[in-house]
């Protein structure tokens, strides 16, 4: 089935973002195949929306939970997710990862992409705290972005985004798969897979084993 990208020339009059709409289809198409065909997926940082009516409209078993923290973004992704008229795409809510009470407790699924470089450590930790919280045994946790293997960025671009992004923030950069990894596992998520997408991001894929009450 063919879908439309997910602004291609709609709502010139709300914030999108061009990189938004190139990944989609390409994180989509692993999204069908790692998470549940129904229940509910929570996304974070979704921004103003362009990939929450993208996953909705392809995704009809699934109902999706679109969250932001700035409520520009939150403002956007009304408007757009009403436009949409989805059925199964919730208004969005205000969800802040490092916050230790989330406004969604559960989710069969939990799905962030391009937030780990562009914030704190301490929000890739409160992610990993949030996901360990949430999801079920087995959940899924998706997570999109670049990353580094070992210490190494994965191309010359990468390293040039890197240092971009810490000249801006000294508290963002691209992060290291093991080290997230090494959060992760903390808190009951398994890291199951590494999948390389285009214009050098990955796609790392967590599963929330059965450990009892993860860390906080
Ligand atoms: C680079 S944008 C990515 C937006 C969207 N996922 C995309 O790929 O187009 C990063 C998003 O993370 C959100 N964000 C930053 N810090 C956050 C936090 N602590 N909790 C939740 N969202 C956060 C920002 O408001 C912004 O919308």
């Amino acid at each position: 089935m063919r879908h439309p990208s997910p602004d291609s020339g709609k709502d010139p009059d709300l914030p999108s973002s061009p990189a938004a709409e190139r990944n989609a289809q390409p994180i989509l198409d692993e999204l069908r195949r790692v998470l549940p065909a129904r229940g509910r997926v929570l996304e974070i940082a979704s921004g103003a929306g362009q990939h929450a009516v993208h996953f909705a409209s392809a995704l009809d078993g699934i109902e999706w939970q679109p969250s932001d923290t700035d409520p520009v973004a939150l403002r956007a992704m009304r408007i757009r997710a009403d436009r949409a008229g989805l059925p199964n795409l919730q208004p969005p809510v205000e969800l802040d990862v490092e916050s230790r009470k989330w406004p969604v407790e559960q989710a069969d699924a939990i799905v962030c992409v391009n937030l780990l470089h562009i914030s704190p450590w301490s929000a890739t930790e409160g992610l990993l705290a949030g996901a360990g919280r949430c999801l079920p045994a087995g959940g899924i946790l998706t997570v999109y972005g670049p990353f580094r293997f070992a210490g190494e960025h994965v191309a010359q671009s990468n390293a040039r985004f890197d240092a971009d992004l810490r000249a801006r923030n000294p508290s963002w950069g691209i992060r290291d798969v093991a080290d997230v990894t090494a959060i992760a596992s903390d808190h009951g998520l398994a890291h199951e897979e590494t999948i390389a997408l285009p214009a050098n991001n990955h796609l790392l894929v967590f599963r929330r084993g059965d450990l009892g009450d993860p860390g906080q």
